[in-house]
This record gives structure tokens, C-alpha cells and sequence, in this order.
């Protein structure tokens, strides 16, 4: 995979085969609604140059069912941490499915394992729980918070998941559900300020990503002070920090992006990369909070307890913490930014075109600035057409991730492409 002349224009990258994939999602249109969920559905990327299903991974890179091969920047949106079938990962858990099995009445020791294991590497973390996905988490820590203070309010910033209390499509859910649910702008602790004032006494919870990772938008760092004043205005108001650290926690760093910007909430929830790609997430932190969860909170799912999660997770953490892998997607994550804003600096892009790399190492995005005549739109989909024909998986609208096998190889590859996709944008939309 190299990049021998670069491209003039966007025809010169050859268009995709895709017919596989597009005859696939006319026959799901047909059985599921929308064909595929959510976020994964053809309009959030580039309908007609992405392809729409994958086949197989291995390491850093995916292949789609016409054979198109790819170097994977979206990690299954966030949980490939290590790579695509990591096999001391898989070894242990097909271990567990052939020697003990995983889905039982009652629960496997393995849990207190992971539970340790959790408690040890969390400041915040004197207790936890697991589930099954990133929203399960958010839902069942602002539950134990408002089972904790006895008061009904939340006060959310960012991204936490699809149910009712938090998503943003409110089709189907009555307002009841969220009107109890108020929302402030990341590195803006005067909102905040604003929100605690008027409903501060019946706040059960402020719960925040501590990394700023608006969708379509440039990631944002936390100001300097920005965590420590929304810790200090929550526990100004008795209200429960919760830190949600599903995209961020075991990537950005072990206990995650909180303990990186020097600030230890009340409660964090982990999930994604915690078990490189098998389903669980964690509720962690102050064992007072978390004892409402022993009866006046209830926490259960015949899935909760399933141990092929555990051992997945526990292995995964294992391999992180051996091998140093954090430090390694650092050095890779920070190498590729560098090389990335060195490109859009010698070829002018923010000042022609908008162009701009945000975010920290393990996680960035290239966004384009808005402009009056909405020009970044076209910006947008030009630049992200000519990475996914060189065989560049990224997504337009969401921030890419760096994960351990990722190669130097595939990184020169991809800042190459990008270069490429640069000029061409420079070119064909000034
Ligand atoms: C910050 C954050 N919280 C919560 C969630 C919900 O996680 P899940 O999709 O596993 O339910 C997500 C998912 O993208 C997320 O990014």
C-alpha cells in the first residue's frame, strides 16, 4: 500500500467497487429498518463511496464484502483498543466457552477478578458493577446517583448513549422521561453555574465527558481549571460527579481521561475499549454511592453477568498494562498529528480550506471550519471521498482512534493519503 504519484484530481483515485455491499443493504432495507443502526447507516459517511458491510479484520485493518481493503481509523467506534482479532484476547475467551462455559444461574468468581482489578487501577473506584454497553453504564450511574441524593435532576454535557433520558432523537419517548435532564456546553462551567443556581437543590447528578468530542465538530481539551471547577460547583450543589469515560477510559490513558486532566470524579463508567471489541461496561467509584446499588437501586440483566466479557476484559487490561500499550498508541497517535499538521501547514490548508487536525493522540479528527457559504460541507465530503477510495477508513463526521497494530507502515500510508486529499480539496474546492 503506497502511494506512488498522488492524485491531481478525485478522478484519478479510482471509484470503489462496492455493488457487493449496496445489494446487501437493499436486502437488509427490506428485514431491519434503516437496513443497519444508527450511526452506521450509509448517510453518516459518503453515501456511495463507503462501502456499507465489513467482512473481516485483522490488526489495524478491515476488509468490506467486495474485498476492499482498508486501514481501520473508527476501531468498531471506539473498542478495538489492541487490534481486529487479537489473539491472546480470543485464546482466553475461547478457552472459557471450551473448558468452563460463561452463562450460568449464578455468577463465575471471574467477576471479582475484574471487580479487583477495576478498584485497584481507578482512584475514584472503591466499588463496581458491570454491564453490558456504554449507555447501560451512564444509565445505571445517574440511577445510583439519584437513588443516593434522592433527588431527581441531571445535568449532562456530551454524548452518553441511546436511552431516554439522554439521547438526542426524541422519537418515542415521553417527555416526562427527560424533562428532569439538562444540558450544558463543554469548557462552559458559567452554564453550568447558570444550571446549578436554579435547580442546584434538586441535582442528583452532573455527568460529563471529560474530553470534549462533539459529533462533526473539532475535539476540545478541557480548559485549564474547566474539570476541577465543574468537581467544585457539583459538590458546591451535593449533586454526584460522574465521569463518562466510555470513549476515553483504557485509551486515553488506564483510568482514563478524568485522572489525565488531574481530576477524580465521584463515579466513572467505562466501557469500549475495556475488552478490545466484546460487550461490557463498567460503574465504578465511591462506595457510599455505590451501595445504593445493594437494595434500593436495582442493577440486573441475565446478560450483566455473562463471563465471556470478563475474561475478554480482564485479558485485554492485562495486555495493556504489560505491554505498555497506551504509551505505544501515544507515540504512534502523536506522531500522526504531527506529521498530519505539518502537511496542512505547508500546503496553507487551514487558511485555503479550513482544514484542521484536533484532538490528543490516541484520538483526533480532521474537521473542516465552517464557512458562510457552507463550502466546508463539500470540503468535507471531497476530502473523506479520496481517503476511503485510497483505502482510509475514516468517518466524516466522528473522530478516528489509534489502535496497537497499527503500523508505521499504515501511518505513513494514511499521512500520504491525507496529503493527497488535501491538495485535491485545495484545488477542486477553494
Ligand atoms: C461518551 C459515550 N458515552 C456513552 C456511550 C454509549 O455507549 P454504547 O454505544 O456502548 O451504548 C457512547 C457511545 O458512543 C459514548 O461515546
Amino acid at each position: 500500500m503506497v502511494i506512488v504519484d498522488q492524485g491531481e484530481s478525485v478522478n484519478d483515485i479510482p471509484h470503489l467497487t462496492i455493488d457487493r455491499s449496496l445489494r446487501e443493504l437493499e436486502r437488509a432495507r427490506s428485514l431491519i429498518p434503516g437496513g443497519v443502526l444508527g450511526i452506521r447507516r450509509p448517510y453518516n459517511f459518503v453515501e456511495g463511496e463507503y462501502p456499507v458491510f465489513f467482512r473481516e479484520g485483522r490488526g489495524g485493518r478491515v476488509t468490506d464484502v467486495d474485498g476492499n481493503e482498508y486501514i481501520d481509523f473508527l476501531c468498531g467506534y471506539g473498542p478495538i483498543i489492541l487490534g481486529q482479532r487479537e489473539q491472546e484476547v480470543d485464546d482466553a475467551v475461547i478457552e472459557q466457552i471450551r473448558e468452563r462455559g460463561f452463562c450460568f444461574s449464578l455468577t463465575q468468581e471471574v467477576q471479582n477478578e475484574l471487580a479487583q482489578k477495576i478498584v485497584d487501577l481507578m482512584p475514584c473506584a472503591q466499588m463496581a458493577v458491570f454491564v453490558k454497553t456504554g449507555s447501560d453504564a451512564t444509565t445505571t450511574a445517574v440511577r445510583l446517583a439519584r437513588g443516593y441524593t434522592g433527588r431527581t435532576k441531571v445535568i449532562r454535557c456530551g454524548y452518553h448513549g441511546w436511552h431516554d433520558w439522554c439521547v438526542e432523537v426524541k422519537g418515542g419517548i415521553p417527555e416526562k422521561l427527560y424533562e428532569d435532564v439538562h444540558e450544558f456546553e463543554y469548557n462552559r462551567p458559567d452554564q453550568l453555574a447558570d444550571l446549578l443556581g436554579t435547580h442546584g437543590a434538586d441535582t442528583a447528578a452532573v455527568i460529563i465527558t471529560p474530553l470534549g468530542h462533539p459529533l462533526a465538530e473539532k475535539m476540545q481539551e478541557p480548559a485549564p481549571g474547566f474539570l476541577a471547577e465543574v468537581k467544585r460547583l457539583a459538590e458546591l450543589h451535593g449533586a454526584v460527579l460522574i465521569f463518562d469515560e466510555v470513549r476515553t477510559g483504557f485509551r486515553v490513558s488506564i483510568p482514563g481521561a478524568g485522572e489525565h486532566y488531574g481530576v477524580t470524579p465521584h463515579l466513572a463508567v467505562y466501557g469500549k475499549a475495556m475488552a478490545n471489541g466484546y460487550s461490557i461496561a463498567a460503574v465504578c467509584g465511591r462506595r457510599d454511592i455505590m451501595k445504593t446499588g445493594e437494595k434500593e437501586v436495582f442493577i440486573s440483566s441475565t446478560f450483566f453477568p455473562n463471563s465471556l466479557s470478563y475474561v475478554a476484559a480482564l485479558t485485554t487490561i492485562g495486555i495493556l498494562q504489560r505491554d505498555r500499550v497506551l504509551d505505544a498508541i501515544h507515540d504512534k497517535g502523536r506522531s500522526y498529528i504531527d506529521r498530519v499538521q505539518a502537511a496542512i501547514d505547508r500546503g496553507g490548508y487551514f487558511e485555503r480550506i479550513g482544514a484542521e487536525i484536533s484532538g490528543i493522540p490516541p484520538m483526533s479528527f480532521i474537521t473542516f471550519a465552517r464557512d458562510e457559504q457552507k463550502r466546508y460541507k463539500a470540503r468535507r465530503e471531497l476530502f473523506y471521498t479520496c481517503l476511503i477510495r485510497r483505502g482510509v477508513f475514516q468517518q466524516p463526521f466522528h473522530h478516528g482512534y489509534i489502535c496497537y497494530r497499527h503500523t508505521d507502515e499504515d501511518l505513513d500510508y494514511t499521512v500520504g493519503a491525507i496529503d493527497e486529499a488535501l491538495a485535491i480539496v485545495a484545488r477542486e474546492c477553494p
